[in-house]
């Protein structure tokens, strides 16, 4: 849903405080009475508030907040923009509601912000103190040092692949600017051809963005992994140790490496940090004696062929079942239905290939590394 221009000014203008009731026609109502036409702005102000993803008294509409960048994931462009080139001033040519300008500015960065949506510059100019003004990303404007952009990526609902149907368009933008970019992507674009950095951030276990950095902004990397669980933060890029042989039998765990590792292509470099090796040089498993601190693991109880599962699983007493498929062409879904996990007992399986096999590793369910090198559940 989006608030106009005109709800976005009232909204901002007047006192809206929060509506004790819940039921969700009886809120309506009551929210038509206080506010007349613009009950259905305030309905939505609170809807996308009790998402909980941005400050509780900010104000969006569910499509900006959705679009948001967390925040967490815009500190760690702004880091890097800081520690990079220093003291610069940052435009964010498609700024929204401002998230991303929160973000700059606590890094104590110079921030001026703009979009071509008038109502998502009404609510960023009461969420942000910076400067916001209209203005198409393609027309440049700006004598700032840095550009960040944030192209947006779904229309009509649908997710896009394809850079050149982001708003606006990735060749576009890049073309239109001389100065360094970092670029925020959907994670799924391909980006083989792009000559700085590609990060990929990732946050609890859910890979939120791949950002693009210019050369100037790079640290002379080509890949980078952030991963934040629980506020921490880690950090793999390509500048680290890897090695050429890393296959070898399975330890007593099995690691699902976060998908910003994947993404990023650093699986390698996180065995070799981890002092942990791979199920096959080319499936991102990874595999040892212990499950690194915040990443998370399956304990192996055994390793059977793919074709001999059913019957290997079912004296385990399997109830919920988490099963990871990587490498083979196996739906989880089919299979589940398959093995029919009726039991008491918590475990998942891995389904993969080793060489050309296609092998399966019946586990106990995820568990979490810890601090000291073992593990909790
Ligand atoms: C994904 S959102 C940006 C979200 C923002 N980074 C945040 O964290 O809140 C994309 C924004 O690009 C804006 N936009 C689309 N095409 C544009 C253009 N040609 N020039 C400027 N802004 C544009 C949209 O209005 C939208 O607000």
């Amino acid at each position: 849903m989006l608030i106009n221009l005109d709800e976005a000014r009232y909204l901002t203008t007047h006192d809206i405080s929060a509506c004790p009731e819940t039921d969700p026609i009886k809120r309506a109502t009551l929210l038509k009475e206080q506010h007349s036409e613009y009950g259905r702005a305030v309905a939505e102000l609170f809807d996308a508030r009790s998402k909980g993803k941005l400050p509780e008294h900010w104000f969006m509409d569910s499509d900006s907040s959705q679009q948001a960048t967390p925040l967490a994931v815009a500190d760690i462009r702004f880091q890097r923009i800081k520690r990079v080139l220093g003291d610069v001033t940052v435009h964010d040519v498609t700024c929204s509601i401002g998230t991303e300008g929160a973000s700059c500015l606590a890094q104590g960065l110079d921030y001026v912000g703009s979009d071509l949506s008038l109502p998502r510059l009404v609510m960023a100019r009461a969420n942000v103190k910076a400067p916001f003004f209209q203005a198409d990303a393609l027309t440049p404007c700006t004598t700032a040092d840095v550009i960040v952009a944030d192209p947006a990526r779904r229309a009509g609902g649908r997710r896009i692949t394809n850079p050149e149907q982001l708003l606006p368009p990735l060749s576009a933008l890049l073309g239109s600017y001389s100065q360094n970019l970092a670029v925020k992507c959907a994670p799924g674009l391909d980006f083989t051809e792009w000559e700085g950095l590609v990060s990929v951030v990732s946050v609890d276990g859910g890979v939120k963005e791949a950002c693009l950095y210019t050369p100037g902004l790079a640290e002379g990397q080509r890949r980078e992994a952030v991963v934040i669980r629980g506020g921490a933060v880690d950090k793999l890029s390509d500048s680290m140790p890897t090695a050429d042989e890393l296959a070898g039998p399975a330890g007593r765990y099995i690691i699902d490496p976060d998908g910003a590792v994947v993404r990023a292509g650093l699986v390698r470099q996180f065995a070799v940090r981890e002092g942990l090796w791979m199920l096959d040089e080319r499936i991102a498993y990874v595999t040892g004696d212990r499950i690194p601190h915040g990443y998370s693991g399956f304990e192996v109880l055994e390793q059977v062929p793919l074709k001999k599962l059913k019957a290997a699983l079912a004296p385990h007493n399997p109830g919920s079942l988490e099963i990871l498929v990587r490498g083979v062409d196996v739906d989880p879904d089919v299979l589940r239905k398959k093995l029919r996990p009726r039991g008491q007992r918590q475990m998942a399986v891995i389904v993969t290939r080793i060489g050309t096999q296609g092998v399966a590793f019946i586990c106990n369910a995820r568990q979490v590394g810890s601090n000291k090198s073992e593990v909790e559940e």
